[in-house]
Order: structure tokens, then sequence, then C-alpha cells
């Protein structure tokens, strides 16, 4: 199972919206998946309509319960909780939760804005972090902040960077775009080929409670997370067991 941890230390960036909506097309596209909700706003669980379900996160870092199924044939989550912050950051637990997880081939870790506990461990356990990033001078400067922190915690945990939000029509978004390209190229960082747009379908599929491929499968949204499903699979090699 290849863990990929999404993260980035902004706020607002599409974190959430990525781990419900790349985690739908992966599993469309029959990969076994399964997202962990790690972030105690649990706007993740949300987006299932699976905010108050049980159990949840921290019942299951304590060995009680498996993921739930959404509503989503084939997509599973473990549903956040408020208490989060609260879990250790000395002890790995998330990594002993992992270890127990069989039958998925990937898991999504939908990461806070911070850097405290639940983060940490899920960067420790990673095998991979997708940073999603908007296309404006302060989230770029944010971005190098972060990668810095990273670097202190996991030398050499391979990182790709998603353009999300993106307004190509925005001569701001594309000067910040083309600073990230030529930034990227002096790194060990990826940026991901696939831009997630602006797209208002996004930002309604999350009030609906249901991933942007079935509140508008037709949506520039829905096409650009395909997108990304189908670019990452081969990046990450992933594989069907
Ligand atoms: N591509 C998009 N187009 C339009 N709106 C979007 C898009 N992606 C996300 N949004 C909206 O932006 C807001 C933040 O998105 P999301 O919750 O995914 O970000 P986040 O990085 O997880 O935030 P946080 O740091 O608070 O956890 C939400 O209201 C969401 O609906
Ligand atoms: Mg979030």
């Amino acid at each position: 199972m290849l863990k990929v941890a999404i993260w980035n230390l902004k706020g607002g960036t599409g974190k959430s919206s990525t781990a419900q909506n790349l985690g739908a097309e992966l599993v469309a596209a029959k990969f076994r998946t399964v997202l962990i909700d790690l972030d105690g706003q649990r706007t993740l669980s949300y987006s299932f309509g699976m905010e108050k379900s049980s159990p949840n996160v921290l019942d299951w870092l304590e060995r009680r319960g498996q993921p739930l199924l959404t509503g989503m044939d084939g997509l599973y989550l473990v549903p956040g909780d408020i208490g989060m912050f609260q879990i250790s950051s000395e002890e790995d637990v998330l990594g002993q939760a992992l270890a127990r997880l069989k039958g998925f081939d990937v898991c999504l870790m939908d990461c806070p804005p911070s850097l405290g506990a639940p983060t940490l461990q899920a960067i420790w356990n990673a095998d991979r972090l997708l940073m999603p990033t908007l296309m404006e001078p302060a989230s770029l400067k944010g971005l190098a902040e972060a990668v810095e922190l990273i670097k202190d915690e996991r030398q050499g945990l391979p990182v790709d960077i998603l353009r999300t939000r993106y307004k190509p029509r925005l001569r701001i978004s594309r000067d910040a775009a083309d600073q990230l390209i030529e930034g990227v190229k002096r790194s060990h960082y990826t940026l991901l080929k696939t831009a997630i747009p602006e797209n208002v379908a996004i930002a309604e599929a999350i009030a609906r409670q249901m991933p942007v491929s079935e509140h508008l499968a037709g949506s520039l949204g829905a096409a650009a997370y395909r997108d990304l499903a189908q670019e990452v699979a081969s990046r990450w090699k992933l594989s069907q067991s």
C-alpha cells in the first residue's frame, strides 16, 4: 500500500478537496483506496457526509474499528475527530495503525495546515508527499518554508507539487506558475503536469457531500481530477493487488 500525505502549511489550498476527489478517481480507476482524515476541522469527513461517524480516527488509532465505506462504492474513510491535535508526537501511533490496514492499494492522508503531531505522524509514515499549492506569490513563499520544514523531518521524501484553484487567465497566476517551474528545476521536487482549475463545481461538491465526479461529471474540475488520477497512478507506479 502506497501512503501519501497531503499537506501544505498554508490553509485553504485544496488539500481536503484533493483527498476527496483524487480518492474518488483512484477508486474509479480500480485502485483500492482509503482516506484518512487527520484534521480536526474534519472537512474531508464532511465532504462525504461522515463528519459525525464512528469509529473515528482516534478510535482507529487505539485499535477500535476499521475504515468505513463512504457513499461511493469501494472508497473507504477513517473519519476525523476534533480532538486529533491531542495525539502523541512521540509514539508512532499512526504507523502502528497503518501497519494493521490490509487490502488497500493506496492511502491518502489529509493533514491540517500546521506542523503539529498529526502532520508529523503522517510525514514520518508517508512514502510520498503531495502538496496542493495556490499560484499566488504569498503561497510560493509559504511553499518554500514548508519544504524546508519537511527536509528537517524526512530527508529525501519525494514531493509532488499540485497547482490548485488555478486561474490561468490571471497574469498573477501565470507569473507565479512560471516562478514555480523555475524554482522546481533547482530542487528535487516535481511539479505535476495536471493543474486543478478554479471551478465552482469543486466547492459545490463539498457542500453536497459527494465527489465532483458525482456532482457534475462534465465539469472542468471533474476532468482535472480524472487527469490527476491518471498522472499519479503512473508516476507513483500504483498497482492493483
Ligand atoms: N479547485 C477549486 N475551485 C474552487 N473552489 C475550490 C477548489 N478547491 C477548493 N476549493 C474551495 O476552497 C476552500 C478550501 O478548500 P479545501 O478545504 O479543500 O482546502 P484545504 O487546503 O483542505 O483547507 P484547510 O487548510 O483549511 O484544511 C473550500 O471552500 C473549497 O470548496
Ligand atoms: Mg483541509
